[in-house]
């Protein structure tokens, strides 16, 4: 047999964790490699994923609302950029931002956006910043003293476990200087308009579930037949959540790093949670780490909600 190769140590070590745990489970950071990145802009293309578009009309009618939170030569520090769409409304709107740090976990995909920004706003200092914002952050020593402004759009934050979340935004509040935390969440509704925007008929949101287990061949030693594994995306009524599973279609025997991982027909790796939210559940959570909802903005269907927080 062929040695397996290993060339990403940490994904190993963290996918051979959760898939030999009961229930299994992957951490899903692990899907924006640069194919994962580039899947996650074609879903937010999609016309079932109505979340992406909701947050930027909000974002773009209450732009001035916005501007009047950042104040003269502040920082805009933005967790899990992506590719900085959204940021843009705010950085045509804004007079006067003296830095914008966007942290993104894609490396790759960070760098190339973040050159695009460099030269499309040339007073702006960029200073993207390659990392798990869920660890100790490093914020660049040039905008210690600023003003900031956090930026956590995309309803990331229902992709963290609730104690995550409330943790995360703790450690936001203790930023020094730091003046408001913009943040959007998706929030709860019927659970047929959201496991559309999660099982969308054209198939992208399949793919971006299955490039885990591709990326898992292709860095980890895998051995995963893609097409032995079925995407499901599940309300979970209890948890007010979207799971994302990936389901083997049968038994079988699956190899990581030559460590054999059994499946059963129907078992599920559990690969990502979109936790919902309302007003009063973020506000609870707010609270809870020293910031008070200053303005909750939403859409006339109330879908997506954008909240800007303020410490206390
Ligand atoms: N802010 C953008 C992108 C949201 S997609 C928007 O709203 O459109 C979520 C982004 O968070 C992805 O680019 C992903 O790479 C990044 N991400 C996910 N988990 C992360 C983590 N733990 N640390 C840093 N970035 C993360
Ligand atoms: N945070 C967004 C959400 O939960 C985007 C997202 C993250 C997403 N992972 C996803 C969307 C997987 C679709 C599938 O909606």
């Amino acid at each position: 047999m062929d040695k397996p190769v290993v060339t990403n140590r940490a994904l190993f070590a963290d996918a051979l964790a959760g898939l030999r745990a009961d229930p299994k489970r992957m951490n899903p950071k692990w899907f924006y490699d640069h194919a994962g990145s580039a899947l996650f802009e074609r879903i937010t293309e999609l016309p079932e994923y109505y979340p992406t578009r909701t947050e930027l009309s909000i974002l773009r009618r209450e732009v001035d609302t916005l501007s009047t939170c950042i104040p003269e030569g502040a920082a805009l520090v933005e967790l899990g950029s992506g590719a900085s769409t959204k940021t843009r409304v705010l950085l045509d709107a804004i007079r006067g931002l003296r830095a914008y740090v966007p942290i993104d976990v894609s490396g790759d995909f960070l760098r190339d956006v973040a050159s695009d920004l460099d030269r499309a706003y040339p007073g702006l200092r960029v200073a993207p910043l390659v990392g798990d914002f869920l660890g100790d952050l490093d914020l660049p020593t040039e905008i210690r003293s600023l003003p900031k402004i956090a930026f956590f759009p995309g309803s990331t934050i229902g992709n963290l476990e609730p104690a995550e979340a409330l943790n995360l935004l703790r450690r936001v509040r203790a930023w020094p200087e730091v003046s408001a935390f913009i943040l959007g969440l998706d929030l709860v509704k019927e659970p047929g308009i959201l496991k559309r925007a999660y099982d969308d008929s054209a198939g992208v949101t399949a793919a971006f579930n299955h490039n885990l287990l591709l990326r898992l061949n292709r860095e980890a030693g895998g051995t995963f037949d893609v097409d032995t594994f079925g995407h499901e995306a599940r309300w979970n009524a209890e948890f007010e959540r979207i799971e994302m599973h990936l389901v083997s279609k049968k038994t079988q025997e699956v190899s990581l790093g030559g460590f054999s991982i059994q499946f059963s027909k129907g078992e599920s790796i559990h690969t990502e949670n979109s936790h919902k939210y309302n007003q009063a559940s973020i506000a609870r959570a707010a609270a809870e780490a020293g910031w008070a909802v200053d303005v909750f903005l939403t859409d006339e269907r109330r879908l997506f909600g954008v909240a800007i927080l303020r410490p206390f």
